[in-house]
């Protein structure tokens, strides 16, 4: 664009760009100079001599003081306020210049006193106005050559103020026909020029009346309820609709407020920020060396990225995918922030690998996130899951104790309430382990909570992957409800829980209202700009293991609140640690003869709430046995 204003210049007035500006700015302050003297002497120029003799000190010193303050590099299409503030103060040290030269240094008392006012103002007016009327004679030629798409903003705040700010830059693509505001007083007003055109309810007539292109929600604070009030309205103007970044985004310097993005599942559906007490979570975790199994998952990851904000002094991160980890090592590389990285491919079933890298690394607080989630995948694969979800815990926890760590957090699940699939019992038995472990040195804590907004393989992902390739979105059930938050959100409670956990706790992190996943594919239809009309729904039955709605906690499970609002502890039966290691020696047992049955019935012996699919009974059956016991009961 710049290259464009340079081209309609003559090649001429290009190659001696400079001599012009100076030029014509030095032709500026003389025109100040005389239409004050004709002002101050009713339009007559006497005085010839004392006027044209002291003219050229009056222009060589403006000239140097507005090369002192910048401005005579003559690109005045982008003039801003700064650069009137400039001017001003340019003016004012000229003309300070000039008086004390002509009085003090050259003696010229004659020269009129009125005249230094009346010219400074004259001249500021003109070098002002000069760069303005350039900047309007600039956009009116964009606006003429350059085919821009009709904006209009929600949010005439700060955060538009801004906006508008950027995007009115030539070259941009956009221009900004008005903006709408909760805030009906605003009406009428202007922000940097763009009239406020009404409020925000009225935003479907507004778009259709201004022939708007693209709506922007200019709202970086907005609540989740908030946006989900703007995509309803958007949605109804039939116009594209994109969002600024979220003020998070913002302020840790990610993104600039202009980098407009299409709104996304998180910004409706997940909770507005969490308060972390970053200070308590810092304490523990600055300057240790903190271990995090799993950690090129979903919830590892993000633990790992976390962790690294409050500089530990090592991170050791585990997993054993290989590739997960070589792309986490290269992500984190990038925000070290002085802690060393130790990134270990690694099963951790693997007792005797464990055990070598707890003895290197020494880690003082453990984040166990690795484990078989997929329920029914586990469902066919039933040795495996409790090889990992349960042995291989227990293994671990032995290790991090062998090495005097001080904390183990074990990332848990909704599902392991009230389990009806082998993933979800053998997270119960996981948090079994935890909270009956005798209480040494180490410090033993399961976390709790439900989905996590598009974490790998989960149903977001798989919908918007069907949506992506225009097939039909497949759901198991139409009432089935999840929980969700985002991982982010999930994990900066996970290491809030860390903070507050006492031996044995088992910590519920609150998840709001469960989500119908029908109304969750039609909200990620919406936003894909597809209607239902264009994409199918099929309901594929419930898949062996799987519940119609997750629960939180046990009935016999006492539920206390902590300190933190969004953190609840559990007061459940306590279970004693020889019982728990009977039974798991004897689960051990039933796997290595691999043997489903037994290993089912053991787990249900161990988790009496475990219900699974008797052999010859339908799932459909089945789970909606399970679901009107569970009712029954709850009303009981
Ligand atoms: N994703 C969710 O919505 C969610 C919600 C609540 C709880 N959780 C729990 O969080 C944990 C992690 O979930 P996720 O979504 O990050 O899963 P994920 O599949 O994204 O990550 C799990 C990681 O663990 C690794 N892993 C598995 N077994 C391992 C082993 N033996 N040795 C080393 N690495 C191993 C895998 O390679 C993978 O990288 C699970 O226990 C899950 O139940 C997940």
């Amino acid at each position: 664009m710049l290259d464009r204003y340079r081209l309609q210049m003559p090649g001429f007035v290009l190659k001696h760009r400079a001599w012009f500006i100076a030029s014509f700015q030095a032709l500026l302050v003389l025109c100040s100079l005389v239409l004050a003297w004709l002002l101050r002497f009713d339009f007559s120029l006497p005085h010839r001599l004392l006027l044209f003799g002291t003219a050229p000190v009056l222009i060589v010193i403006r000239l140097v003081v507005l090369s002192q303050f910048g401005l005579m590099h003559g690109w005045w299409q982008y003039t801003d306020v700064s650069d009137a503030i400039d001017v001003l103060k340019a003016v004012l040290t000229g003309s300070a210049v000039f008086f004390f030269l002509m009085f003090a240094v050259l003696g010229v008392v004659s020269f009129p006193r009125s005249i230094y006012i009346l010219e400074a103002v004259l001249s500021m007016v003109m070098l002002a106005g000069v760069r303005l009327f350039f900047r309007i004679v600039a956009e009116s030629i964009r606006r003429g050559t350059t085919p821009e798409k009709r904006v209009l903003l929600v949010g005439a705040g700060f955060a538009g103020q801004m906006v508008i700010r950027e995007i009115e830059r030539p070259g941009s693509g956009y221009h900004v026909v008005g903006c709408v505001d909760d805030d009906g007083s605003k009406s009428g007003i202007r922000l940097r020029g763009v009239p406020v055109i009404g409020t925000i309810n009225e935003l479907p007539i507004l778009a259709k009346t201004h022939k708007v292109d693209e709506i922007l929600i200019a709202i970086p604070s907005a609540t989740k309820a908030q946006m989900r009030k703007f995509v309803e309205l958007c949605e109804r103007t039939g116009v594209r609709f994109k969002t600024v970044p979220t003020r998070q985004d913002i302020l840790s310097g990610q993104v600039r407020i202009d980098e407009f993005r299409d709104v996304q599942l998180e910004d409706l559906l997940g909770r507005d920020p969490v308060e972390i007490n970053l200070e308590s979570v810092k304490k523990k975790i600055h300057d240790r060396v903190i271990l995090v199994t799993g950690a090129a998952g979903s919830i590892g990851s993000e633990l790992c990225r976390q962790i690294l904000e409050d500089s530990p002094q090592k991170l050791v991160s585990v997993d054993q995918s290989e590739t997960g980890m070589f792309y986490l090592n290269l992500e984190l590389s990038e925000h070290k922030n002085g802690s060393q990285l130790v990134c270990c491919v690694a099963d951790v079933g693997d007792c005797e690998r464990m055990r070598a890298i707890f003895a290197e690394h020494r880690p003082e607080v453990v984040f166990h996130a690795a484990a078989y989630k997929h329920v029914p995948v586990m469902e066919k694969n039933v040795q495996e899951a409790v090889k990992n979800n349960i042995f291989a815990l227990s293994g671990l926890l032995a290790v991090a104790e062998e090495v005097s760590c001080s904390t183990f957090v074990l990332i848990s699940s909704d599902k392991a309430v009230n389990p009806t699939s082998v993933m979800g019992v053998t997270k119960r038995v996981g948090e079994l382990l935890v909270s009956s472990r005798p209480a040494n040195s180490m410090t033993c804590v399961s976390v709790r909570f439900g989905n996590v907004l598009g974490s790998n393989g989960s149903v977001v992902a798989v919908l918007q992957k069907q949506l992506r390739n225009n097939e039909p979105l497949t759901i198991t059930h139409p009432e089935i409800k999840r929980f969700f938050m985002t991982t982010r959100e999930a994990v900066s409670l996970v290491l809030q829980a860390f903070s507050i956990g006492n031996h044995g706790d088992t910590l519920l992190l609150e998840m709001g209202s469960p989500v119908r996943i029908l109304d969750l594919a039609r909200t990620l239809m919406k936003l894909s700009g597809k209607s239902e009309k264009e994409v199918k729904i099929k309901f594929t039955g419930l898949r062996e293991g799987e519940k119609l709605f997750e629960e939180l906690s046990y009935l016999a499970e006492e539920v206390h609140p902590t300190i933190f609002p969004k953190i609840n502890r559990i007061h459940g039966t306590p279970t004693h640690w020889l019982e728990v290691q009977r039974h798991l020696d004897q689960l051990r047992i039933c796997a290595s003869i691999d043997e489903v049955g037994r290993i089912r019935a053991k787990l249900k012996e161990m988790v009496p709430e475990y219900s699974y699919r008797a052999e010859g009974s339908t799932q459909e059956s089945f789970t909606q046995t399970s679901l009107i016991l569970r009712k029954a009961a709850s009303v009981g």
